[in-house]
């Protein structure tokens, strides 16, 4: 049933076939016709475009220039969506009042039968196949290209019923066509007329327009109002692409030939709409991609695309958005984030880095501190003689003599704590400490000078190389303070002074046993005096320096005075020492210490044990003060019973109180030479010991030791240099120059 007739109305695209060339265009074509661009591969002069099917016309139409592919006019074009905007004809059916029958509006575009390689295909996107009437049947169709046949049907019954923008089937219809489309007819059907309706409805419209830009009004229905707002042309999209491939993989091989996208940053895009191929430019660039160097780089940053508190840089095709110091880009919400990790770090490494200062500065300067406490320990150590002490501990192996860092004694005394304290005198302090779970006494000197430095190391010379059992053995040293520690054995009886002087105990002591310890400590100063050549001289032979150990056994102690035997002549004169009242005349005046100022001290020491008297009193003549002058003269006048203590003359037989007499006074010699040594002096008192009652006695003084020892404060290590117990009111200070000494 033929119900359509056929006018022959078509839409032809473009009577041009596509040719491609590789020609450059010149820069003399016009890119420009009217208001409309003209970029390549369209032109509008000979040559300027890239094939004839890109080639338009421009025409002047009312005094204006209009370009034109054939009879549309074009109105733009979009090398990125490879699409031109032309003008398509709107076709009109309506009916004729005056002569009764149907007649055709409308302009017949096509030229040529379609021809597949013309670049155009009609955008099957954008453009809808638009019919407008209320009773309109109309076919468009494409019998030789796409085979396609379609309907577009508008019906109305009562214009009341139709709405404003609705086109959709209701006096209006939008229908969709197929891709690959260039070329269509289109058919009204007869029967479906508008003679009956005319009054309301005389026209039918039909046309293939971009649907964007259609917007129906019922108005178009009753009037021709449609034909006039277009002025009886519609905007109509066509797709053109590179149609002489199937594709871009084909295009791409051939490179060297007819391949289009010539810039650089160019590719190729397959056509949407049926075979061929389009260009673009790549990411980031804009421009012609069908000229060379057509793709220009987008300064993307012109239009901020970063954070407003971050930063643009353009590069080559993209961009890149970077943010202050501490932040970081996050690309994702295209924001500047407070980076913690590098604040952290940022801050950590600020931080640790001034740690790093302040520690190198602190150690820095806890090396110095140290490095000048070590140069200050090794001066005193070079003050104190230990140099000298380290050549002969060197020379002397095998000795057991230890050199104890300060830090050991500090810790072996809770830091030379009071309640430590052993005893005090003029030279130093004496404490006990604990030193490898062992007690030890530690000597600690007061005050210094010079010759008390020389003192010490002399002390430590001669006690390190001595090992005796009535001798005090020192153990160890320490010479890195100012004032050099001693270590000594701990003896912790007393003194002999303690058994004579101490508050009316040498009642209680057997004569015996004061008899054996001046034996003992007799034998310990001759050793001193025969251990080297020249002698060892004590130099401070006094009770107080006799020290008793557990078995009350003598020690002596307190080498502070001693000297090895001068060589040096200015040490004759410099040094004076001893305690008043043993001190050796004949040194007074000679300034010579020998070994027989120890005998003469030692003398002195016999006279306490017989006659129970202090060496010095305050009260009394001159002669009477000194016990070796009372003893002296009381022999000299045979009166010897006039100075024994009274509980010595009952103890012991008179041949030994006599003997022990007459070594004394052979001991206070005035002159040195006459005197005997103190091997003899000990031979002696060895043999005088056997006329002792009580030869076998020895601590019969036991029962008593709590309180001979408890009540008084004084130790073992009392080295006053008087002699005399601290805080007693015998006390008397060194003057060798007085008439104590003088005769
Ligand atoms: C060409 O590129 C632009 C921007 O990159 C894009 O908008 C456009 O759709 C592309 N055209 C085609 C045909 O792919
Ligand atoms: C539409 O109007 C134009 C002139 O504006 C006219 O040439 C054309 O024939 C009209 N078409 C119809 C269908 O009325
Ligand atoms: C109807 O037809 C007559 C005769 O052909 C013509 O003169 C007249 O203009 C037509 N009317 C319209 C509205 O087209
Ligand atoms: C309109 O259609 C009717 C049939 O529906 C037909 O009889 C009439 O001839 C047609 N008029 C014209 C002018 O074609
Ligand atoms: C259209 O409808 C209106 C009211 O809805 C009515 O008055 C009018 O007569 C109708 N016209 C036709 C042709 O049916
Ligand atoms: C490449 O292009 C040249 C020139 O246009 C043509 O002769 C040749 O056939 C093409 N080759 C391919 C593989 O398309
Ligand atoms: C282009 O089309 C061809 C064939 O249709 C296809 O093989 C190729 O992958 C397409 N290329 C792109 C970039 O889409």
């Amino acid at each position: 049933m033929q119900v359509f007739l056929q006018l022959g109305l078509g839409l032809v695209l473009l009577a041009s076939q596509y040719a491609p060339g590789t020609a450059v265009p010149s820069s003399g074509c016009r890119r420009q016709c009217g208001t409309v661009e003209i970029p390549y591969p369209f032109g509008i002069d000979p040559g300027c475009s890239l094939a004839e099917g890109f080639d338009l016309s421009c025409k002047v139409q009312d005094g204006v220039q209009k370009p034109f592919k054939g009879a549309f006019e074009v109105l733009d074009i979009s090398l990125t969506e490879g699409t031109t905007r032309v003008l398509n004809y709107i076709l009109g059916y309506c009916y004729n009042t005056s002569t009764g029958s149907m007649e055709y509006f409308g302009r017949y575009a096509g030229f040529n039968e379609g021809d597949p390689s013309s670049p155009y295909r009609f955008s099957d996107v954008q453009n809808k196949f638009t019919v407008i009437g209320c009773n309109a049947l109309i076919l468009i169709y494409d019998f030789d290209a796409t085979g396609y046949q379609g309907l577009g049907v508008a019906t109305c019954r009562n214009l009341s019923d139709l709405v404003d923008g609705s086109c959709s089937g209701m006096g209006c219809s939008q229908t969709a066509i197929p891709k690959r489309m260039y070329y269509y007819d289109i058919a009204f059907s007869e029967i479906v007329n508008t003679s009956e309706i005319w009054e309301f409805n005389r026209c039918s419209y039909v046309v293939l327009m971009e649907a964007a830009a259609f917007k129906f009004s019922t108005a178009y229905v009753s009037t021709n109002k449609f034909n006039e707002t277009y002025d009886g042309r519609v905007p109509m999209i066509l797709d053109w692409a590179m149609r002489d491939v199937k594709s871009c993989d084909v295009a791409e091989q051939n490179k060297t030939g007819t391949y289009a996208c010539l810039s650089s940053n160019s590719k190729c895009v397959n056509s949407t709409n049926d075979q061929g191929y389009m260009c673009n430019c790549t990411n980031g660039y804009e421009g012609n991609p069908y000229l060379r160097d057509g793709c220009k780089d987008v300064n993307e940053c012109n239009h901020n695309p970063c954070p407003s508190d971050g930063f643009c840089r353009n590069i080559g095709g993209e961009y890149q958005c970077s943010c202050g110091l501490g932040k970081k880009y996050i690309q994702k919400s295209n924001t500047c984030n407070t980076n913690i990790v590098l604040t952290i770090g940022v801050t950590m490494g600020i931080f640790g880095l001034m740690v790093i200062i302040m520690f190198t500065v602190f150690c820095g300067q806890i090396i110095m501190q140290k490095r000048k406490l070590k140069k200050v320990k090794q001066e005193y150590f070079h003050q104190h003689g230990g140099l000298l002490l380290f050549d002969k501990m060197k020379s002397e192996k095998g000795l057991a003599f230890n050199v104890f860092s300060e830090a050991e004694l500090i810790h072996a005394t809770d830091n030379f704590d009071n309640s430590r304290i052993l005893g005090k005198g003029g030279h130093g302090t004496v404490y006990k400490g604990i030193l490898k779970n062992m007690p030890v006494a530690i000597k600690r000197c007061a005050v210094v000078d010079e010759r008390q430095k020389k003192e010490f190391g002399q002390e430590m010379l001669i006690l390190s190389q001595i090992n005796h059992k009535n001798i005090v053995k020192l153990l160890g040293c320490c010479l890195e303070v100012e004032v050099p520690i001693l270590v000594y054995e701990f003896v912790l009886n007393g003194t002999l002074f303690e058994l004579i002087h101490g508050r009316n105990q040498a009642l209680q002591i057997s004569f015996s046993t004061l008899l054996r310890i001046a034996h003992e400590a007799a034998e310990g100063l001759s050793f001193l005096h025969s251990y080297a050549s020249p002698p060892i001289i004590h130099g401070d032979v006094k009770t107080s320096n006799i020290l008793l150990d557990d078995n009350y056994m003598a020690k002596v102690s307190d080498f502070g005075a001693s000297i090895l035997a001068p060589s040096d002549k200015e040490q004759f004169v410099t040094m004076v020492q001893g305690t008043c009242g043993y001190l050796d005349p004949e040194y007074m005046q000679t300034c010579q210490l020998t070994d027989k100022s120890d005998v003469y001290s030692f003398g002195v020491i016999l006279l306490e044990i017989l006659t129970g008297q202090l060496p010095l009193k305050l009260e009394g003549s001159e002669k009477q003060r000194s016990l070796s002058l009372i003893f002296l003269s009381a022999m000299k006048e045979n009166n010897l019973d006039a100075v024994l203590a009274s509980h010595v003359k009952g103890q012991e037989s008179m041949e030994l109180l006599t003997g022990l007499a007459d070594l004394a006074k052979k001991c206070l010699d005035m002159c040195g030479e006459n005197r005997p040594s103190m091997k003899e002096v000990a031979d002696e008192l060895n043999r005088l010991r056997k006329l002792s009652v009580h030869p076998w006695a020895r601590l019969d003084i036991e029962t008593n030791a709590e309180n001979l020892l408890g009540g008084e404060s004084t130790s073992g290590y009392e080295i006053e240099l008087s002699g005399y117990p601290t805080g007693e009111s015998e006390d008397l200070p060194i003057n060798p120059g007085s008439s104590y000494y003088a005769r």
